[in-house]
């Protein structure tokens, strides 16, 4: 296994999707930063993403895919992740998650979504609190 950095997104993006999460929209305003691919057997098999929504670092995705799983991968692709926010001086990290147990685990607390600023297009689309009950979820920043 290698963890690389992503240089072809939307292959990247194929990963994240087989793997339940969003697609994006088109009139998407975040800013990709940067993205990290999983490699097994010359495979992309899991990844993740960090964007800048105006100013708000959001871990945009982060996905394995199940045959991989449980193998402490995902731990090793986070660890990558918040180490270029904290680079960039990023205080304060988002997401947007249906498994905040998982992101509890690493340091997310649970916000209301009225103390996040709008980083997500989940907060737009007709599901959101319809019949799709995300969390929104915080983790400061610390050197
Ligand atoms: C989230 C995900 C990447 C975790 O991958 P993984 O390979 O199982 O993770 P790891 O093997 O590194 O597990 C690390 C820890 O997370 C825990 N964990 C894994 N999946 C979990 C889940 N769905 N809920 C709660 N905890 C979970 C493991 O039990 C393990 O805990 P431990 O260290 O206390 O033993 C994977 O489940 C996945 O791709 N899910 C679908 C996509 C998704 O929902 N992404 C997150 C939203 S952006």
């Amino acid at each position: 296994m290698e963890i690389k950095e992503n240089r072809n997104y939307e292959k990247l993006m194929k990963v994240f999707l087989r793997n339940g999460l969003e697609e994006p929209s088109p009139d998407d305003t975040s800013t990709l930063l940067k993205a990290w691919e999983i490699i097994e057997d010359e495979q992309v098999v899991g990844g993740s993403s960090v964007t800048n929504h105006n100013g708000a670092y959001v871990l945009e995705y982060f996905a394995i895919d199940e045959p991989f799983r449980d193998k402490g991968w995902s731990r090793q692709l986070f660890e990558l992740a918040i180490a270029y926010l904290k680079e960039q001086s990023a205080s304060i990290v988002y997401i947007v998650t249906k498994i905040p147990s998982y992101f509890k685990k690493v340091g997310f607390e649970k916000i209301d979504r009225k103390d996040a600023p709008d980083f997500s297009e989940c907060f737009d689309c007709q599901q959101y609190m319809e019949n799709c009950f995300p969390e929104v979820m915080a983790k400061p920043l610390t050197i």
